[in-house]
């Protein structure tokens, strides 16, 4: 992880009041931190209150329903898991008056059940997500939407038939710094955007999903036929259920788990609908474990120019052996100048394309030097009548701004807000389900471009794989 800003500098930041919704005040050097968003009013009353059930209560299960409950009226009734030691610590966290169910669908039977929190293994989101809709529940699916491309139609077909809220769980849709990137990008900061590199690194066992499994995993406390759904039958392994990433049936390997939250941020930023040309290259070089996917990804994706953005390729990259440490970052990269955006910070650097001086051109790094002499003197005379001394040199100091989240910044509460925000209002959500299989196409792509050896068309406006 990039460690967040040192406590000296932190603590000299001050935050400020001001009328727009992101806005930033200057400290010093340049630094600035960026104001949270407003905190959600509390509901009118008790029939304003929402109640959710989660399904899946792992890490981000537990993750996100403790998440949820920081908004205001937002009350839990019920979950859902196929493992017994999670249902148990569901009531020994949330209480015993939350009902614990085996079957998801039993919640999705309940009426007094508002919205469900999808936060079970990829290959099970479509099912849960479309059953959910039907029950007339919103559904807060976690990323990525669907496991393949091909599900993802179904689950927009459905949020248009009922109108249900529908939010996919990629939570930089909702960060105040991702706004700011939007903001800055719109404005121009960067001049003609090109490009955009970003990764999302790893270098521990944890990160490279190496979960714990539980000394009472069984067929006797986990039902695994229920884990195991529409995913091939094979014999009880605990391994499989608990580490499931690590394993096609069930996951959607690197990409899909990581590139989705990168397209997130993309898309976000710039507006984009997404790629038109998807490739990839990759292997499994060093958590050689079982697994049967790789654990490093490169992927190439080109965005063809629109109304929105200029064209521009992006690079993204995966690693969970870097040595260097656990990293993401990501750098737009425009004609005037660069905006890198980190866990916590966002870095606005400003150099733009550089004229180079004529002590440059005529003796430094280039061809004049190799001329014979007679051709460097005739060249050094007609460059500097050509080219005044008042020309623009390279010797600019790059103009740097930095932006920070507030200490303590959650963009997950962010997000959540925004999804109990349009469950009450009844109205669609920024990140739906059309949204939701923008950012999840290319990701769940790059693995077909690996696994096949070749370049995959997309077409992002009618979010079809066109070759
Ligand atoms: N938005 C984020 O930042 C973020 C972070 C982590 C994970 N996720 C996503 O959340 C999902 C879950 O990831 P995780 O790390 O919490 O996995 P996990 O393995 O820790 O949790 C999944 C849970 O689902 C349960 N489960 C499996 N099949 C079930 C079924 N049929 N019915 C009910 N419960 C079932 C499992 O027993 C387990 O408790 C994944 O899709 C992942 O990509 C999102």
């Amino acid at each position: 992880m990039i460690s967040p800003p040192s406590m000296s500098r932190r603590t000299a930041l001050k935050s400020v009041a001001a009328a727009a919704p992101i806005l930033a005040t200057p400290i010093a050097d340049q630094v600035f931190e960026l104001k949270p968003r407003e905190a959600p009013r509390p509901p009118a009353g008790a029939n304003d209150r929402i109640r959710i059930a989660t399904i899946g209560m792992g890490i981000i299960g537990f993750e996100d329903t403790e998440t949820a409950l920081k908004v205001p009226g937002v009350e839990l009734v019920a979950v859902a898991d196929i493992y017994e030691g999670r249902r148990i610590h569901a009531q020994e966290v949330f209480g015993t008056h939350v009902k614990t169910y085996v079957d998801y669908r039993e919640i999705l039977g309940r009426d007094d059940v508002d919205a469900v929190l999808v936060c079970t293994p990829d290959h099970w989101h479509q099912t849960m997500a479309l059953d959910a809709m039907k029950a007339g529940k919103a559904v807060y699916c976690e990323k990525p939407m669907v496991r393949e491309v091909g599900e993802g139609p179904g689950l927009i077909r459905m949020q248009d038939q009922t109108q249900a809220v529908l939010q996919v769980g990629s939570q930089y849709a909702s960060s105040i710094l991702y706004d700011k990137a939007k903001e800055l990008v719109a404005s121009g900061a960067i001049g003609k955007l090109n490009s955009i590199e970003a990764r999302y690194n790893r270098n521990s066992d944890i990160g490279a999903w190496q979960y714990s499994i539980p000394l009472d995993a069984s067929p006797q406390t986990i039902d695994w036929d229920r884990f195991l759904g529409s995913a091939p039958k094979r014999p009880f392994d605990a391994t499989r259920v608990f580490r499931w990433r690590n394993y096609w049936d069930y996951g959607t390997a690197v990409a899909g788990d990581l590139y989705v939250h990168l397209f997130t941020g993309i898309h976000h930023v710039t507006g984009a609908l997404g790629p038109n040309q998807v490739a990839a290259m990759g292997g499994l070089r060093y958590w050689d474990d079982g697994r049967d996917v790789y654990d490093i990804i490169m992927g190439l994706f080109d965005y063809p120019e629109t109304d929105r953005h200029p064209s521009f390729t992006v690079a993204l990259q995966s690693n969970f052996e870097d040595g260097g440490g656990d990293q993401a970052l990501f750098r737009f990269v425009g004609s005037d100048g660069v905006i890198t955006v980190s866990w916590t910070e966002l870095t606005l650097t400003k150099v733009g394309i550089v004229k180079a001086s004529a002590q440059q051109v005529l003796k430094g790094y280039n061809s004049v030097r190799t001329f014979s002499n007679e051709q460097q003197k005739a060249f050094a005379e007609k460059y500097l009548a050509d080219h005044p001394p008042s020309a623009p040199s390279g010797s600019k100091p790059p103009v740097v701004e930095k932006y920070v989240v507030p200490r303590g910044y959650n963009e997950r509460l962010d997000h959540f807000v925004h999804f109990f925000t349009c469950v009450r209002e009844k109205r669609r959500p920024y990140e739906d389900a059309v949204f939701g299989l923008r950012a999840a196409g290319p990701a769940l792509l790059a693995n077909t471009a690996y696994r096949e050896n070749r370049q995959i068309g997309w077409d992002p406006v009618t979010m079809t794989v066109s070759g």
